[in-house]
């Protein structure tokens, strides 16, 4: 299967980058990359012992457009009740059944040991029951709003992600973005890799990245012409051009920061 790597990187991993011959006349002490590498594994191990992301992110935790009302939870792999692990197991063959092909089997069981990880974390997306988008900012309470009810309504999605160390960058890694079609164009998907990048941000992490099947054509549009992700250039399809699979990655819009 093809894939593309996608990446969104912060604009100092981008000059580093662009100032290669620079870096090459003066190469750091042993002692100075040790204390870099103890760095960013640390900012990894704090990134990866947060036990809520969305908290500093009050205003993302509910979400209303196009008559459409949900509101979201963080989540732990190594705390999904079993009815959420279907939940995930189900809506991931609904949705990439079709882009994997006869590679699904084989990719369904690498997916369900992943999905159950203690490094992988969530945000899970709820729609808000029995609820008129433009009643519910008039009716809830400002507490109310902020939070997600245990008596919210049913998934209608997910976002995995994990923190980890690519080629020595760290990244918010982005393993699942999950909808079901019934609420997919709406906006959600847009809302939820907006909320990724503030988490990435946050814990200091240098890019964002995901995997994308080639044959996902819709959902490569979306990150590539909508969300402006490049092309990672550790993306297996640089390495080799007949590899079905591209990480891709993305730049600043205004070439800043996230
Ligand atoms: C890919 C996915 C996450 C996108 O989320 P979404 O909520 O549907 O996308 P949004 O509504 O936020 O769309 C953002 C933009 O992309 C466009 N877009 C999204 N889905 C589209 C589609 N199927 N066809 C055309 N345009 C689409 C929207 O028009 C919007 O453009 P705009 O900002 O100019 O208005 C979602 O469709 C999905 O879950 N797909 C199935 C699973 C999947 O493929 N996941 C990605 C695996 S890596």
């Amino acid at each position: 299967m093809e894939f593309e790597s996608l990446q969104r990187r912060r604009s100092s991993s981008v000059s580093a980058n662009q100032n290669n011959a620079s870096i090459r006349e003066k190469r750091p002490k042993r002692s100075e990359v040790i204390a870099k590498n103890k760095t960013i594994e640390e900012l990894i191990k704090t990134a990866r012992a947060e036990k809520d992301h969305l908290a500093p992110f009050p205003d993302f935790r509910r979400f209303h457009v196009n008559g459409l009302s949900v509101c979201l939870k963080s989540g732990h792999g190594n705390k999904l009740s079993s009815p959420v692990k279907h939940y995930i197991q189900s809506l991931l063959k609904l949705n990439m059944e079709g882009p994997y092909g006869s590679e699904w089997p084989e990719e369904e069981k690498v997916k369900r040991k992943e999905m159950v990880l203690p490094e992988a974390h969530y945000v899970f997306v709820h729609e808000v029951a029995n609820s008129n988008a433009d009643e519910m900012t008039t009716v809830l309470t400002a507490a109310e709003t902020s939070t997600c009810l245990e008596d919210s309504g049913p998934l209608v999605g997910f976002v995995q992600y994990r923190f980890v160390l690519e080629e020595e960058i760290p990244v918010l890694y982005v393993y699942e973005l999950q909808l079901e079609p019934r609420v997919q164009g709406k906006g959600v998907g847009k809302f939820l890799m907006q909320l990724v990048e503030l988490m990435a941000q946050k814990s200091r992490m240098s890019a964002v990245m995901l995997t994308v099947q080639k044959a996902n054509v819709l959902a490569m549009d979306f990150y590539i012409n909508k969300l402006r992700y490049i092309i990672s250039a550790m993306s297996p399809s640089r390495v080799n051009p007949m590899d079905r699979e591209d990480e891709l990655d993305q730049l600043d819009k205004d070439g800043s920061s996230y």
